[in-house]
């Protein structure tokens, strides 16, 4: 798959090993920034992390920052865009399955790095179901 990948200062280390990892797994990984640990503003890479899936350059995205609030409430300004976050394997396996989260946010402050890439695994892996979820997805946008 063809990811984009952002975070703030929070997420940045796990950013680092998750694209070290999807490279790893043979995946091609578009970085976003942040590109340091200083201290940044999340939707300053929320909003071009959620152009890129939008407009169909990336297939799919991971944002990170501590809570994973922030980038999660800013991609999902975003009409094109579903971003879940997830703080756990059965979330990351729903928010795929139900709600074809085509964003997966993870809350770095708050799981472990082993954790983020258990839910990053499981979120790439898991199908849309579609029946039920199709008519309830098509009632997000805004109209
Ligand atoms: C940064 O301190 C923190 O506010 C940010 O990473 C995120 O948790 C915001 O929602």
């Amino acid at each position: 798959m063809k990811i984009g990948i952002c975070s703030d200062h929070a997420g940045f280390e796990y950013k680092g090993k998750l694209i070290s990892y999807l490279l790893g797994k043979g995946h091609e990984i578009v970085n976003f920034g942040t590109d340091s640990p200083e201290s940044c503003d999340y939707a300053d890479f929320a909003h071009p992390l959620a152009d890129a899936v939008e407009k169909g350059t990336v297939e799919a995205g991971i944002a990170i920052c501590g809570t994973g609030n922030g980038m999660a409430i800013t991609l999902n300004k975003h009409q094109g865009i579903r971003a879940g976050l997830a703080w756990n394997t059965a979330i990351g396996e729903l928010v795929k399955e139900h709600n074809k989260a085509n964003v997966l946010v993870l809350p770095a402050r708050f799981i472990s790095y082993r954790m983020a890439v258990s839910i990053v695994r499981t979120w790439m892996q898991t199908a849309f179901a579609g029946g039920r979820h199709a008519r309830r997805i098509e009632k997000i946008p805004v109209k």
